[in-house]
């Protein structure tokens, strides 16, 4: 396939407005176009369309029991789509547009291929002024998974982008670097009235907590799911966004990550906090700057960004400390663990 790339980082507002008009007419046209959004880049395709919702399973090589992601311009468009429920509008107020995902009942105009055959479908209104435009433009929904190949971490620039999708979309839109950098947050209204953290993110648990909302944390995020025990949203099943090289996080203070680091012979690869990287210049290791400990956010924007080019170097093993699960700290967990296979080496006895 070939595949048209723009790039709309500088570009003046004739540009902009006619690049967003040829990529709402392939979306309506049943095409794919990959486009940013403020977590991850999308691979987009016109959500009211099976045909064209069934080529983002293949563009990604992704199985087919993984629901996608309807994203719309503005949370009234939610009513059309799922049974809407009054606490999707409080959501709404305090979160939309933004970084949050809400699953709700479906109604029948939404395909089976983009819920995976559930009849629940998963609702998100992106903050990135491409991605708004786009849908707006387009006129329709659209379904979009992160748009890495299955396995890879999600792509957080159009670097990313390219090295997955060249040749597999009709169209890319360069729009920079994502500043999020971790998926949205995924939550899921329950007949009760309660809501479900499924996947965390920008939108912390505290942030729900702080709307008065009760928030119960899927056993999956954290990583408490045991074997054969059901899963609530299909994607926490599969091992996401793992390195060639084996990733293993450290449990333990500066000093412990440090006597264990300098003991390896091998090539191996560390994702620093800025306050150690001075004490490891010494040992034989390649560091990749995390950010500043207490800096979740700026760890986030990075994490995915790391390990794709820790992944080119070939190393034996990377290894990172493991974050503290809190705040924004419970997406770097929750990546982290599951990029790690769950690998965590105990330092403290
Ligand atoms: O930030 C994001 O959410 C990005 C950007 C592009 O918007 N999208 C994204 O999509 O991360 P994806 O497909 O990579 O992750 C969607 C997750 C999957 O784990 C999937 O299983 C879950 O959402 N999901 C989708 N629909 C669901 C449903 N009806 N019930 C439970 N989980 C669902
Ligand atoms: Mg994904």
């Amino acid at each position: 396939m070939q595949t048209v790339y723009e790039i709309l980082t500088d570009q003046d507002e004739k540009q902009r407005k006619s690049v967003l008009e040829t990529a709402a007419e392939i979306i309506r046209h049943g095409g794919l176009v990959v486009f940013p959004t403020e977590t991850v880049y999308g691979l987009g395709a016109n959500a009211l369309d099976s045909d064209a919702a069934s080529k983002i399973y293949a563009a990604k090589g992704r199985p087919s029991d993984n629901p996608l992601i309807v994203h719309i311009a503005d949370p009234s468009e939610a009513e059309a789509l799922t049974e809407v429920s009054p606490l999707f509008y409080r959501l709404a107020r305090a979160f939309m547009p933004g970084p949050l995902t809400v699953i709700m009942p479906k109604k029948d105009i939404i395909p089976a291929s983009v819920t995976a055959g559930l009849d629940t479908v998963a609702i998100r209104c992106p903050s990135h002024p491409i991605a708004r435009r786009l849908i707006l433009t387009a006129g329709v929904p659209i379904a979009a998974p992160s748009a890495n190949l299955s396995g890879s971490p999600s792509p957080t620039n159009a670097i990313h982008v390219r090295e997955d999708m060249m040749g597999r979309v009709d169209m890319i839109i360069d729009g920079g670097a994502c500043e999020v950098g971790l998926e949205s947050t995924i939550v899921k209204i329950e007949n009760d009235g309660l809501l479900t953290l499924l996947r965390p993110g920008a939108i912390t648990k505290e942030d729900l907590f702080a709307l008065g909302v009760e928030v119960r944390v899927a056993d999956a995020v954290l990583g408490k799911l045991k074997e054969g025990e059901k899963v609530l949203s299909p994607g926490m099943k599969y091992r996401h966004y793992a390195p060639k090289a084996p990733l293993f996080l450290l449990d333990g203070n500066e000093k412990e990550r440090r006597n264990f680091l300098a003991d390896k012979k091998e090539r191996i690869a560390y994702l620093a906090y800025d306050e150690e990287t001075l004490a490891l210049r010494t040992l034989s290791l390649d560091l990749y700057a995390l950010g500043a400990k207490e800096d979740a956010k700026t760890q986030a924007s990075r994490l995915f960004s790391l390990l794709r080019e820790a992944d080119k170097q070939n190393y034996t093993a990377i290894y990172a400390p493991l974050p503290d699960p809190s705040g924004m700290g419970m997406a770097l967990y929750n990546r982290m663990i599951r990029a790690a296979a769950h690998q965590i080496i105990r330092l403290s006895l």
